[in-house]
């Protein structure tokens, strides 16, 4: 590994105690002290900063301290919902540093002190508080200016926040050679391309420093960051500065505590994952989907592009807990063996990049398409003060450019996301599905686009939380007779017909999966043979693990009819077959063969650890039937028709009075289908190590078997 220290390429990091005083040097320069009447010279807009400085507190104003002589900028008039701006004179940057105290809410973009040069916001620094309760302190922070030497620029202090903590109160900021004290940290980096990761450590639960990166005077990244500030990281997050070569990056650690050594344990790495073996953790799964590093949840993305599949997924790269969220994302020949290819959309100044879909643009309908090539489009929502539904494009599914006319659908109600957009044949248009709450109600809005940029609101339906999913089927494999599902985060669905603007249910609300921490699952578009391939989020927790939680398999969704009505089936994708290394049996050749009443009948794969079991039987005289794997408890009730895992139950009806199961586990949990497919149960759990071994038993009378087959797995990562 290249463990060159970051301190080498640093320039001016604060090492000085937090609340030290500001002390002046003769050759100092103020910018504003804002002592007078009137704020002039510098001018005000808006309500918010009143008509001249404040004496401290406002009203209604709890007690605001830490401010330099009689007064301060305090935008605190007309309380937290009002705007406004306060613009200095030009002046020219003739020392090394600028100086300033500030408090007030923690809201970058919208209430910042901003250092302006050729009409660019060059630096930026927010308030303190992002909490109810908090102080109304002004702290003492500090840029390092001396690249803009010899340059005219201005200050401009901005409001453009409302609610709570929706003001910013700045004092006495001045130009000064001297270092000065603050618990603002600066580095600049330069990447050659020689070692283009950052090396974070991370220790969870640590306090969050923010991490805010800004190259040509905009901010391209800002996490927050458990970092270990001791020697005690967990383990280290990569941040890819590859994107940024060539060019100065001017990366802001925001209120790190005193600790000089702090940054300095951050390295730079020419691999992400300087470990030699990868994805080698004990509680890895081997054949599930997780990120390298870091917390995952929805699916997102998901898509057949250029000879490969696409999943793309809600990724904290620096934190084993939500937050930060990025698209993570991964490619595979075959929906089994994922390559991990960094992120691909990052947090900016429109918020964090949340859940959303993509589609292949054959007819180039957005003109994002190059030489003949089909663009490959993603949307997804923007989860910034605003919620707002934005595109990204690629020609070559590894880097993606977000459209310069983004948002393509605005936020109708906040909070309002994950656009799910598919193509209507039948009316040669886009649609986009998207969750919206109105007035309490969970709702979903169709949109319709014949070129993916512009959109009109189509039709709404109630009664779907999050996540939408919407796909045409044939019912019972027969393409002339096909039905639409509409289905959301939770995987209840409904049958009905779609016009290509509203959809007409024809069922109740059903059950989807009947397991655990089975969510936000997607399908895939685009895919060759036409399967619907549907993948969730599987809430698998890994403790101690430098990553957390994974995506179920692949599953395979049809339509078939029951005496209830058309339902779906959920199995697994025949691809995982091609995972099968070794295959057992009980030495019985001839089916059907009783299984003897009482004595549990085992097999034992020396230190297998991932299995695939295919079971039909039929009840016999037999009451219960139960399988043990690995340490996880299954019992089918003949008598309920109720499969049990784990002591969690769901119906699993024989179908022509047998039952065929499948289960398919894996170290950091087990799925089983049952029914034909019509009982999904998804369940989290990590295997037992020490239990490596499976059984069969029927205590109660004698089940007969019609076919049974034990397959030990290889694993799929990448090694
Ligand atoms: C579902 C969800 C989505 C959102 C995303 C954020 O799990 O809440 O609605 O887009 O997660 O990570």
């Amino acid at each position: 590994m290249n463990r060159a220290i970051l301190s080498t390429i640093l320039i001016g990091l604060s090492t000085l105690p937090i609340r030290a005083e500001i002390s002046h040097g003769e050759n100092d320069l103020v910018l504003g002290d804002f002592e007078g009447e009137s704020y002039d010279p510098w001018t005000a807009t808006g309500d918010a900063f009143g008509t001249g400085p404040a004496r401290g507190s406002l009203a209604s104003q709890m007690p605001v301290t830490g401010f330099h002589g009689a007064r301060l900028a305090n935008s605190f008039h007309g309380g937290d919902d009002s705007t406004g701006t306060l613009t200095s004179p030009p002046f020219a940057i003739e020392r090394n540093h600028i100086a300033f105290l500030i408090g007030g809410g923690k809201r970058p973009g919208k209430l910042e002190l901003q250092l302006v040069i050729d009409g660019q916001v060059v630096l930026g620094s927010t308030g303190t508080q992002d909490k109810p309760g908090g102080t109304e302190a002004l702290e003492p922070g500090f840029w390092d200016v001396r690249r803009f030497k010899g340059k005219t620029a201005t200050l401009r202090i901005i409001d453009e926040a409302k609610g709570g903590w929706g003001h910013i109160n700045v004092d006495h900021i001045v130009q000064m050679d001297a270092k000065p004290p603050g618990l603002w940290n600066e580095l600049s980096v330069n990447v050659s391309g020689e070692a283009p990761y950052l090396l974070i450590p991370i220790r969870n639960g640590a306090p969050k420093r923010t991490f805010t990166l800004r190259v040509d005077g905009k901010v391209v990244a800002r996490n927050d960051i458990e970092l270990a500030e001791a020697d005690d990281a967990d383990w280290y997050a990569p941040m890819d500065l590859g994107p940024w070569k060539g060019k100065d990056i001017y990366l802001r650690v925001d209120r790190l505590s005193p600790d000089p050594a702090a940054l300095d344990r951050i390295v730079r790495s020419r691999e992400p994952r300087p470990d030699p073996k990868p994805y080698s953790e004990p509680l890895r799964a081997q054949y599930h989907f997780s990120s390298a590093r870091g917390w995952l949840n929805d699916p997102n993305g998901c898509v057949f592009y250029n000879g490969e599949y696409h999943l793309f997924y809600q990724h904290n790269p620096y934190g084993i807990t939500w937050g930060n969220m990025h698209w993570g994302h991964a490619v595979s020949p075959d929906l089994v063996h994922w390559k991990e290819l960094g992120d691909a959309l990052f947090p900016d100044d429109t918020g964090m990049m949340y859940s959303g879909s993509a589609v292949v643009d054959w007819k180039n309908t957005s003109g994002f398409g190059k030489d003949g090539k089909p663009p490959l489009i993603l949307f997804y929502t923007a989860a910034g003060d605003e919620y707002t539904q934005c595109l990204a494009w690629s020609t070559d599914g590894r880097t993606f450019t977000k459209y310069a006319e983004n948002p393509v659908v605005k936020q109708v109600t906040h909070g309002n996301r994950d656009p799910k957009v598919i193509w209507h044949e039948p009316t040669k248009q886009w649609v986009m599905a998207v969750y919206v709450e109105l007035n309490k109600v969970h709702t979903i809005h169709f949109h319709t686009s014949p070129d993916l940029k512009h959109w009109t609101f189509a039709s709404k339906t109630d009664g779907f939380f999050e996540c939408p999913d919407l796909f045409e089927l044939p019912v019972d494999g027969d393409p002339a007779k096909k039905k639409w599902v509409l289905t959301a985060a939770s995987s209840e669905y409904q049958v009905g017909s779609f016009d290509g603007k509203a959809f007409k249910p024809e069922t109740p609300m059903l059950p989807g999966h009947r397991g655990k921490g089975f969510y936000a699952a997607q399908s895939f578009s685009d895919v060759p043979d036409g399967r619907r391939v549907f993948i969730g989020w599987w809430q698998t927790e890994t403790k101690g693990m430098p990553f957390n939680q994974s995506m179920s398999l692949p599953l395979e969704l049809n339509l078939v009819t029951t005496p209830d009505g058309p339902r779906l089936t959920f199995t697994p994708v025949k691809e995982l077959e091609k995972l099968r290394v070794k295959t057992l049996d009980f030495g019985n050749s001839d089916y059907p063969f009783k299984l003897p009443r009482g004595a549990a009948m085992s097999l034992t794969i020396a230190d297998a650890d991932l299995y695939e079991m295919r079971v039909e039987f039929e009840p016999g005289d037999a009451e219960q039937f139960e399988i043990e794997l690995r340490g996880h408890a299954i019992a089918y009730d003949m008598k309920t028709q109720q499969l049990i895992v784990n002591g969690h139950a769901a119906a699993a009806p024989l179908i022509g009075g047998r039952q065929r199961m499948t289960l398919y586990c894996d170290r950091n949990g087990l799925e089983v289908f049952a029914s034909d497919g019509q009982c999904y149960i998804p369940m989290p759990g990590n295997a037992d190590p020490k239990k490596r071994s499976f059984s069969l038993s029927s205590k109660t009378g004698t089940p007969l078997i019609h076919a049974f087959e034990l397959h030990e797995l290889r694993s799929a990562l990448q090694r």
